[in-house]
């Protein structure tokens, strides 16, 4: 038999920050386990099936064995054009299908590999804290160094682009914005994508706009695109996805937009690391595209009464927070004294709800904790009735 090999981690490995859910997925087994009743607000994964008729596309496509080879790295044609017909429709915004759009295996993935295309090691990415945490990882595995752009309650949660040392804006490569934003629920605007614009093009930095939450927004409020603002396909892509906008999280289908030669540096990094996305779940893709306005409204509707039955009772239970316009979130200071972490530990342990402490955003994300609105309005109401009966105020 042979000896059992040291096995030695990449640095890259070594060096991520620690799993900060950890403890909390152990008490929350460990309750459950108990028999306590646990309500998840946790995970941002839409609870809500797949509009039927992408479903039915689905199942058509998958009959057809055309589908069954290699798809083409770019992504199909027809999603492309899908997609260009979608964001005509939607923001106004054109797009040459053959040049300025690329299928993605969900947005994460664009995410994840545009650093490889456009940072060298020692390049700069700004990247915002609290913020998905992908930016960060994916720099880092780029051999990037990240900037934090600080989004405080101050700044409604938007980066403060003249605090960014001038040094450190003439050796960044990439800034990376999300709006609506999550985890703050914030939203961006015609003044803020200007002034991205603008320092982007001053500083020759490229703008990755990650557009995942466009569609889930409220009170008659239409999230812009990054790229509806002038000269913003001169210096960027936006990241999109069928995810949340068609409860897909699953399907693993996306794109990314914009810019020509940012595309295709992106692009050239997936044709060596992925074969694309399974041409069936694309041409789901073109249905779900194609079908928006009728599905998408429904889905809405349930999200913003859930939004205000939680607002109202946090706000019942002593908890100051104003309605999010967009996304599935709910940003909440934690009660003064408390940490991120010891109020998701207490939450759990005294009201058996899970939330996500902010500080696993990052840094900036400490004394808050994250609420996500993908369970059904039966077990919100009992969330809410916990939450109430918490005094922690
Ligand atoms: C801000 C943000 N961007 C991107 C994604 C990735 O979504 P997907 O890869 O499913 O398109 C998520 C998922 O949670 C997200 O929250």
């Amino acid at each position: 038999m042979g000896k059992t090999i040291a096995i030695a981690k990449a640095k890259r490995i070594e060096e991520l920050p620690p799993y900060l859910f950890a403890e909390i997925d152990r008490k929350k087994e460990e309750m459950r386990k108990r028999g306590v009743d646990i309500i998840d607000l946790g995970i941002g994964d839409p609870d809500l099936p797949t509009p039927s008729r992408v479903v039915e596309a689905m199942k058509k496509a998958i009959e057809d064995p055309s589908t069954h080879s290699y798809p083409s790295y770019r992504g199909m044609l027809e999603f492309r054009e899908a997609v260009a017909r979608w964001y005509r429709r939607r923001f106004d915004v054109d797009l040459d299908p053959s040049r300025e759009v690329l299928t993605l295996i969900g947005s994460k993935e664009g995410i994840a590999h545009i650093p490889l295309a456009f940072v060298d090691p020692g390049d700069v990415a700004l990247i915002p804290t609290p913020g998905y945490p992908v930016y960060r990882v994916a720099t880092l595995f780029a051999g990037g160094v990240p900037y934090a752009m600080r989004l405080t309650k101050e700044n409604k949660f938007l980066p403060d682009l003249s605090r960014i040392p001038p040094d450190l804006a003439q050796k960044a490569k990439l800034i990376f914005i999300n709006y609506p934003n999550n985890p703050t629920g914030a939203v961006g605007g015609c003044e803020f994508f200007e002034k991205v614009v603008e320092f982007a093009s001053e500083h020759n930095i490229i703008v990755c706009h990650d557009a995942a939450y466009t569609e889930v927004a409220y009170d008659g409020y239409r999230p812009l695109s990054f790229l509806e603002v002038e000269g913003a396909k001169e210096v960027g892509v936006e990241f999109h996805s069928l995810s949340k906008t068609y409860n897909m999280t699953g399907w693993r289908v996306g794109f990314a937009v914009g810019n020509e030669e940012v595309i295709e540096g992106l692009g050239k990094i997936k044709t060596n690391v992925d074969s694309g996305v399974f041409e069936a779940v694309q041409r789901a893709g073109v249905e779900a595209l194609d079908c928006y306005d009728e599905e998408h409204s429904q889905i809405l509707e349930i999200y913003q009464r859930r939004r205000d039955l939680m607002v109202e009772a946090l706000r019942e239970a002593g908890f100051e927070l104003e309605k999010p316009l967009a996304t599935f979130y709910l940003w909440i200071e934690v009660p003064r004294g408390y940490t991120s972490t010891e109020f998701t530990t207490l939450l759990l342990t005294k009201a058996g709800i899970v939330a996500t402490p902010g500080n696993g955003f990052g840094e900036e994300g400490e004394g808050y904790v994250r609420m996500s609105l993908t369970i059904s309005e039966e077990r919100l109401r009992e969330a809410a009735r916990r939450l109430r009966g918490l005094k922690v105020r």
